[in-house]
């Protein structure tokens, strides 16, 4: 047996009591994506609450199609379903606040004052150590079922970590030392756990002032994909989480889409 391997009784007894009563946590050893696995129970009422964490993913999913690099025995990858009351455009900002729930706990429990990187890569040192995978699933008209994938480098093996197109850090050399797993996903979960009845109930606007504190590209040059692409300023986000850019034209709130630092010799 490799003892490397996450237990759910330990994630358990890492949570608060209050998290435990909202949420229903399943570990696997290995899945293909933990966001397939809950997408699954789409439309279902047991899908709210519902975290599913997994040692590897063999087929770890990030934005826009992209690969998440899931090696066993290393990382956190896990998912949360919830269903919230409301039309589609509740959800607004949500990848953004679930980015700023996680880098609280983080910066509480492991002394690691992460940066977002809009609309929702965790940051540390112009490198990416996590990212947030927000997935709507649709329901019935007033009801809205989302999947919140949730990927951090922990523990991340050199080898493994090659693989990676990108600058990319993880949580053991943010902090200096092998890190705790099963207490990482308690913080994490027990994060989301508080924090998605909030936004049901106050939106995005209530992380706002966390983001800005957290914001990577504030005061930095940026391009924004799409056609035409969008350069300028990044200066901030909205209270529904679009990213405000000065350009020649004035100011633009941008919805959605990727940013690019302009800057020579820094990271996308
Ligand atoms: C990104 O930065 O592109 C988002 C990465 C999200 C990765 C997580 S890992 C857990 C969950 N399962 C997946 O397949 N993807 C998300």
């Amino acid at each position: 047996m490799n003892g490397n391997l996450l237990s759910a009784d330990r994630v358990i007894k890492a949570l608060p009591a209050e998290a435990r009563k909202v949420l229903q946590v399943t570990v696997y050893d290995t899945v293909g994506s933990t966001n397939d696995v809950l997408r699954e129970q789409k439309g279902q009422v047991a899908l709210h609450g519902a975290a599913v964490i997994a040692d590897q993913q063999t087929a770890g999913r990030g934005r826009r199609g992209r690969r998440w690099c899931s090696p066993a025995g290393a990382n956190l990858y896990c998912s949360i379903g919830w269903r919230f009351a409301g039309s589609p455009e509740m959800l607004t900002g949500l990848s953004l606040a679930v980015g700023a729930m996680v880098a609280e706990q983080i910066t509480t429990h492991f002394g690691a004052d992460l940066q977002l990187k809009w609309p929702n890569d965790l940051y540390y040192n112009e490198q990416k150590l996590g990212g947030i995978l927000v997935e709507v699933l649709g329901d019935v008209a007033d009801m809205q079922s989302v999947v919140i994938g949730i990927g951090l480098n922990v523990n991340m093996p050199e080898e493994q970590g090659a693989s990676i197109e990108r600058p990319w850090t993880d949580l053991r050399s943010v902090v200096g030392a092998e890190v705790d797993r099963h207490a990482l996903a308690g913080a994490v979960l027990a994060g989301v756990a508080d924090g998605l009845p909030r936004f049901a109930d106050k939106g995005f606007a209530h992380w706002q002032p966390a983001w800005h504190r957290r914001d990577y590209l504030s005061g930095r040059s940026v391009v924004i994909d799409g056609s035409p692409p969008i350069a300028g300023i990044a200066c901030g986000v909205d209270d529904c989480g679009a990213l405000l850019v000065e350009s020649t034209t004035g100011q633009l709130a941008i919805a959605g889409g990727e940013a690019t630092l302009l800057e020579i010799g820094t990271a996308s």
